[in-house]
């Protein structure tokens, strides 16, 4: 049997896997079982920051596997304590929670929400989480109930309880729901990802702002994807001219390996206390050192990259043929096209770049670290695909 054949008989059936079995890769270059090669435009779902097997975050988690690989959070390690400490000063927060994905990031984000709530009435009476229609949390149960879609709320009930869902961009329907609910927290992702890399207005986000402080509650921002410089600022709150009381975020800060972090805001920098959350990988040594090594190297200059390629892509495929609009931020980017998205995919791949889809659109998270000649003959290769 080949990979395809034994993935196909022994693992879970819960993705629809494209026709390659990836088997090298190096920056925005990533090479299958036969030696063709492919620039993929995916990294990962924005996990490879600088793309594939990155030298400089090889050499910072092989050292740190050569040191101690992992412990218990019974006990101190540096690359935690560091990572923590950068990841506050960078963001002005105050405390990070450290899990393996950006689920378990949600789900910390939410459990400190109603603890934070707990601790000022003395009971669950303001449990209600306002989160957004069309977007998208994570995939456990929590996460789901989340989720403002309704796809995602079969199957697998009973959900838990004290979720609203606000329509984007109608800042009525928000005071609504604040107003006729018991709430602790507004929940949003500044750009839905996987609701169709839509971005929310300005004026929407000052809505929620004000929201927020009229009915004294949290802002919990979802940068799990558009995090770690990948919509041109560190994290996209900074664009929007806010400072959230929680961040959840993953995916890009591992730059491969599993890390997912919670950053704490003043206001429930002492909610979560001993005992009251925890997980057996958080905090790993090795992931914390690679993730360190992303960190530190997501600076002016490479934002800038970013915000250049992103022109370049908006510029080269508004109004192309077959293209219907193209949105996002920085390098998450989302093409509406005249073509099934499923026939661009299988066109891009055939003639060797890798684009992913969300909702019914073309999707865009390439490497921040690409280069420019490599982005552009991609995008020429999907334009040629979307036309
Ligand atoms: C905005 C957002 N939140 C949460 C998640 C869940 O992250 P993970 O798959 O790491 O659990 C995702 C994943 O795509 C996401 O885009």
């Amino acid at each position: 049997m080949n990979i395809q054949q034994i993935d196909q008989t022994y693992v879970a059936s819960t993705y629809g896997r494209m026709p390659v079995a990836l088997v090298k890769g190096k920056g925005a270059l990533a090479w299958d079982e036969n030696g063709k090669e492919y620039i993929d435009l995916g990294a990962g779902i924005a996990v490879n920051t600088f793309g594939y097997s990155d030298d400089v975050w090889i050499q910072a988690v092989t050292e740190q596997l050569g040191k101690i690989s992992h412990t218990s959070n019974l006990y101190y390690t540096s690359p935690d304590a560091l990572l923590a400490k950068m990841l506050c000063e960078k963001t002005g927060m105050k405390k990070v929670f450290f899990g393996n994905s950006g689920a378990e990031a949600n789900e910390c984000a939410i459990k400190t929400a109603r603890k934070w709530a707990y601790d000022q009435f003395g009971d669950e009476s303001h449990s209600t989480i306002i989160t957004l229609k069309n977007s998208f949390h994570g995939r456990t149960i929590a996460t789901l109930a989340a989720t403002g879609q309704d796809k995602f709320h079969t199957h697998f009930g009973p959900f838990p309880g004290g979720f609203v869902y606000a329509t984007p961009e109608d800042p009525d329907e928000l005071e609504k729901l604040a107003s006729e609910n018991a709430c602790c927290a507004i929940m949003i992702e500044l750009v839905q990802g996987e609701g169709g890399v839509v971005p929310l207005s300005q004026a929407y986000v000052d809505a929620v702002v004000a929201a927020a402080k009229k009915h004294g509650l949290l802002i919990i921002d979802d940068e799990v994807q558009t995090g770690n410089g990948r919509t041109g600022t560190l994290y996209t709150y900074m664009q929007y001219g806010f400072q959230p009381d929680i961040v959840s975020t993953a995916k890009g800060l591992g730059g491969g390996l599993p890390i997912g972090a919670c950053l704490l805001g003043e206001k429930v920098q002492n909610t979560l206390t001993p005992g009251s959350h925890g997980s057996t990988f958080g905090g790993n040594p090795t992931s914390c050192a690679g993730a360190l090594s992303i960190l530190s190297r997501i600076d002016d200059e490479l934002l800038k990259g970013v915000q250049e390629k992103s022109k370049y892509i908006f510029d080269t495929l508004s109004g192309a043929k077959g293209v219907q609009s193209v949105t996002g931020l920085g390098l998450m980017i989302g093409i509406a096209c005249d073509k099934p998205v499923g026939e661009v995919l299988s066109v891009c791949l055939e003639k060797g770049v890798i684009v992913l889809s969300a909702h019914d659109k073309v999707r865009l998270l390439p490497p921040l670290s690409i280069p420019m000649e490599q982005l552009k003959k991609a995008i020429e290769v999907l334009k040629e695909a979307l036309a």
